[in-house]
């Protein structure tokens, strides 16, 4: 079984308009001259830049085999009067390929909930893009060992309502909450266990086969020292990686390690 294998880097509010353009330039060259995993492969790559950037970052990893664009959120809605959203379809129209949907900071910081986030990852996969659907427990609920029940819920109330066709189309990226921008990763036993939970909940829901197909990425304080690690359990397919995203050489030993 070959799953896609991802890294994504989630540049969150950092990087003005000509610093990503650089580090862009800079991964998509080093992409261009070769860069393979472990196994030989041209790794799939995905680069989420702020809105400012989304055009000019999709020009540039256009051009380039294996590299995407993501857009980091995407409104609720189609169109109307909403300061300061951004549409799926919008995002599409700039060249990107793939949006982050549901990440942690989205949720607790901007209040997004399970019903606000699966609507707009039916607007992104109606606009075509793919969604890549963060999913994880704060610090209290893995204390509490409710972990593997809260991130089944946000599954059920995120995701579960979409039909198989459209399952096939998203990745889902597991990031503890506690790991993320923290330093304190999760162990590579921990991201193992909880990916074959989230696996075995694809199957129990739909089947074997579309959680076998299923791509799931760890994120979380995934650095160039420890990614080699997480990446090599079974089921983990890749990062999404945060903070060790915004230095191309930090992000390519990543991608190398895939
Ligand atoms: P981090 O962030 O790698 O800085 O922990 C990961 C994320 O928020 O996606």
């Amino acid at each position: 079984m070959t799953r896609t294998k991802i890294v994504a880097g989630n540049w969150k509010l950092h990087k003005l308009y000509h610093e990503g353009i650089d580090l862009a330039e800079e991964i998509c060259s080093s992409m261009a001259a070769g860069i393979r995993t472990r196994s030989g492969e041209i790794p799939k790559v995905v680069l989420a830049p702020p809105y400012h950037l989304l055009n000019a970052v999709a020009g540039i990893t256009a051009g380039v085999t294996g590299v995407y664009t993501a857009a980091q959120n995407a409104a609720a809605e189609i169109s109307g009067a909403f300061t300061g959203e951004v549409s799926a379809q919008m995002i599409a129209s700039a060249g990107a390929g793939y949006v982050i949907i549901g990440h942690s900071e989205r949720r607790t910081l901007f209040g997004e909930d399970d019903a606000v986030l699966s609507r707009k990852l039916v607007l992104s996969l109606e606009a075509g893009l793919i969604p890549i659907y963060c999913i994880g427990e704060v610090l209290a609920q893995r204390l509490a060992n409710a972990h593997f029940e809260v991130v089944l819920q946000q599954l059920k109330s995120g995701v579960f309502h979409l039909e198989e066709e459209a399952v096939a189309r998203i990745v889902i990226a597991y990031e503890p909450v506690w790991a993320i921008g923290t330093g304190h990763t999760a162990t590579p036993d921990q991201a193992e266990e909880m990916h074959a939970f989230i696996r075995r909940c694809f199957a129990e829901r739909y089947h074997q086969a579309v959680a076998d197909n299923l791509t799931i990425l760890y994120g979380g304080s995934c650095k160039p020292d420890n990614a080699a690690e997480l990446f090599s359990q079974p089921d983990v397919d890749g990062g999404l990686i945060g903070g060790a995203s915004l230095k191309a050489a930090d992000f390519l030993a990543i991608v190398k390690s895939v």
